[in-house]
């Protein structure tokens, strides 16, 4: 029995039913199939997927991240709005951040990080059923994730679709892998958090330039047995009435067409249009933040019937150093359990999750095994958490 988070609780874990093989799986043969690519004019081959039995369980296998190279510190800021190194670290706990610049693209960055989670999986691109890019800031209009299964290299034309909810996006990619593995049959997820806000931030509004900076960050998911079940709860929300509070909504372009006819009554054809920079009413934002992120974890916990006790770690979207330590001491969770690179990243939007576990994995911090209550929050107002287990 699944509970109302669509995750099996603990105490709830059953084995393998419907008749399934003792992994809890039940993948048909998958048969061959010729189609033409459009782009390629030239018949592949790929798998037809028949329908699939639910697997059991999805586990976290790798990770990777990438940032680009060039660093901007406060003093660095201090030269462009009227702010300073003292204001930021205290008010924020960030001192650096990288900016996307020259030849960095979004895509290469969320491309590096995505092969080496793949590498640390040890999970072949081929072997790649779903890319999910989590990013506000995708370089299509129509979505990224195509262009990162490009990148990749994936044969046999993987889904590749973007997830759009902020600083959120992540923890909702991560449940989204879940789903697609435990009800679609999906083997190998890969999750990305990749943002670029610098692109849409307001370089004169000292409110918002300090907080931002571009990276990506990328997990493997995979399809495993109940018993290496690695996803124990989650819990996810909106609130649109909040937008209002941090937004970069649509703007239409003022200049005319050729065509002359903006202006008039019919209005037709349209302006073209962008979005506007960041808007954000920081404080509205602090106060939602440290009110429902302590919620959403325990909520998640509940759902996945652990206690406080049981978290090894806390990651937390990293925003602004007072909502971590805020949240923590809500929770109960000592500060040495508690992962935090903002100090040299800045809020990097969806990719911030995957980056700061990246970080604390490869030096050995997170062990294999270890509890993670992870959450996120952000515009939309959106936010969310999970309970998941490394490895
Ligand atoms: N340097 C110096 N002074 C500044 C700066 C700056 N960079 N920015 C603001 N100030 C001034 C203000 O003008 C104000 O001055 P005043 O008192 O004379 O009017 C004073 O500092 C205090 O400003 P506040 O905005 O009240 O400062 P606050 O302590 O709230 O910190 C901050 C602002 C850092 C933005 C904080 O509110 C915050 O982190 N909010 C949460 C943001 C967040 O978590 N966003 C997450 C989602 S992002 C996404 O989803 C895309």
């Amino acid at each position: 029995m699944a509970n109302a988070s669509g995750f099996l609780t603990q105490s709830m874990r059953i084995s393998s039913s419907f008749g399934l093989n003792p992994s809890g799986f039940c993948y048909p043969e998958v048969i061959p199939k010729r189609v033409r690519c459009s782009s390629t004019s030239q018949a592949i081959e790929t798998e037809s997927r028949l329908p699939r039995l639910v697997s059991k369980g999805c586990k976290l296998v790798g990770c990777g991240s990438a940032v680009p190279q060039l660093q901007i510190s406060n003093d660095d800021l201090a030269k462009i709005v009227d702010t300073n190194d003292e204001w930021i670290s205290a008010r924020t706990g960030i001192r650096n951040r990288r900016i996307l610049t020259g030849n960095e693209s979004l895509t290469g960055l969320a491309a590096e990080a995505s092969l080496k989670a793949l590498e640390m999986a040890q999970v072949e691109p081929d072997d790649v059923d779903l890319i999910l890019l989590c990013t506000s800031t995708p370089e299509d209009l129509f979505g990224g994730a195509p262009q990162i299964q490009k990148a990749l290299g994936c044969k046999g034309n993987p889904l590749a679709f973007d997830i759009t909810a902020a600083c959120s996006g992540f923890v909702l990619g991560l449940v989204s892998a879940s789903c697609y593995i435990r009800g679609g049959g999906f083997k190998n997820v890969l999750v990305i958090g990749a943002d670029s806000l610098s692109r849409y931030v307001d370089w004169t509004d000292r409110g918002t330039c300090i907080l931002f900076g571009d990276a990506a960050g990328a997990v493997l998911v995979q399809a495993c047995d109940s018993e290496e079940d690695g996803l124990f709860g989650f819990d996810l929300h909106s609130d649109g009435d909040g937008n209002r509070h941090l937004n970069a909504g649509i703007k239409e372009n003022e200049s005319n067409h050729e065509l002359g006819t903006n202006g008039s009554a019919l209005g037709f054809p349209p302006n073209s249009s962008s979005f506007s920079c960041i808007k954000m009413n920081g404080t509205e934002v602090f106060r939602f933040a440290v009110s429902v992120v302590p919620q959403t974890i325990e909520a998640s916990l509940a759902k996945a019937g652990l206690d406080r006790s049981d978290i090894d770690w806390l990651l937390l979207h990293q925003a602004n150093k007072r909502i971590i330590d805020g949240v923590a001491t809500r929770l109960e969770v000592p500060k040495d359990r508690v992962i935090s690179n903002l100090a040299n990243y800045g809020n990097t939007s969806a990719a911030s999750i995957p980056l700061a576990l990246d970080e604390a994995v490869r030096s050995g911090k997170v062990k294999q095994g270890e509890t993670i209550a992870t959450a996120g929050f952000g515009a939309g107002l959106t936010w969310g958490s999970a309970i998941l287990r490394w490895g």
